[in-house]
């Protein structure tokens, strides 16, 4: 049984001081749920990672990093290697946001190479898939999401897969206010899993936790979240305000 996942990247938003708020705010709302199959991840910028994960110490909450280069180390200015994260205790990453590779260009072989580095390192990596607009308006998006897959993740062995959760974010659906119906959301989410079951099996791809990200907000998560294969979610603008972001754990 998957357990549920609900993860907020906060992307280039909150300033020390405000991340630390909200990570009261999330600490004390949390303090009174019942968490016993829902796990919690937020994913602050690079710079307030340790202030971060020091606040959560001893809570259940899990901290992410929201990128992470594929080197060991070196002449890499401004990037951040997996041993620098864990040194403030991050152990987990999301890796292929639209986002870095619509403006930083982050291709396949690129994520392929981060991937591995993320898992020699044992983290944990959020990977994110989605098709553009264009791809759904021309029936692409089965295929795109397919290669994004195959191309970055196929090379990996069953045991790496126990690290890698999956994140479903149709780029037409991100910040836009516009998100996909629980049905396509559904839909995309079988689609994947199947084809992880073709490639490995039946029982892996059953293992495989599956978020959707996209504009979820506290109206509309219980209705996604409540699809077969939507294993939770990747919360960008409803996660920086800490009402919004908690309604949305409960709604899991
Ligand atoms: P929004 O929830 O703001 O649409 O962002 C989704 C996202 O990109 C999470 O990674």
């Amino acid at each position: 049984m998957r357990k549920k996942i609900v993860a907020g990247n906060w992307k280039m938003n909150n300033d020390l001081q405000a991340s630390i708020s909200l990570v009261n705010e999330i600490k004390s709302g949390l303090s009174s749920m019942e968490l016993s199959s829902t796990e919690v991840m937020i994913a602050p910028t690079f710079v307030n990672l340790h202030a971060v994960t020091k606040l959560v110490e001893g809570t259940a909450i899990t901290v992410a990093a929201q990128n992470m280069h594929f080197a060991e180390k070196g002449a890499y200015t401004g990037e951040i290697s997996a041993k620098m994260l864990q040194s403030v205790g991050v152990n987990t990453v999301i890796l292929g946001h639209s986002e870095r590779r619509a403006y930083f260009h982050e291709d396949a072989t690129m994520l392929a190479k981060k991937v591995e580095q993320a898992l020699e390192h044992q983290m944990k990596v959020i990977f994110c898939l989605g098709e553009q607009l264009e791809d759904r308006k021309a029936d692409q998006h089965f295929n795109v999401v397919e290669y994004q897959l195959k191309d970055a993740l196929f090379q990996l062995n069953d045991a790496d897969w126990q690290d890698i959760v999956l994140a479903y974010e149709p780029v037409w659906a991100i910040g836009t206010g516009e998100t996909a119906r629980p049905e396509q959301a559904q839909e995309m989410h079988a689609f994947i899993r199947n084809l992880i079951a073709e490639q490995y099996d039946e029982k892996l791809a059953e293992e495989v936790h599956i978020l959707y990200g996209g504009s979820v907000k506290p109206t509309n998560a219980v209705e996604i979240f409540s699809q077969k294969d939507v294993d939770g979610g990747l919360i960008g603008g409803a996660s920086l305000n800490a009402t919004d972001f908690l309604a949305i754990v409960n709604a899991v």
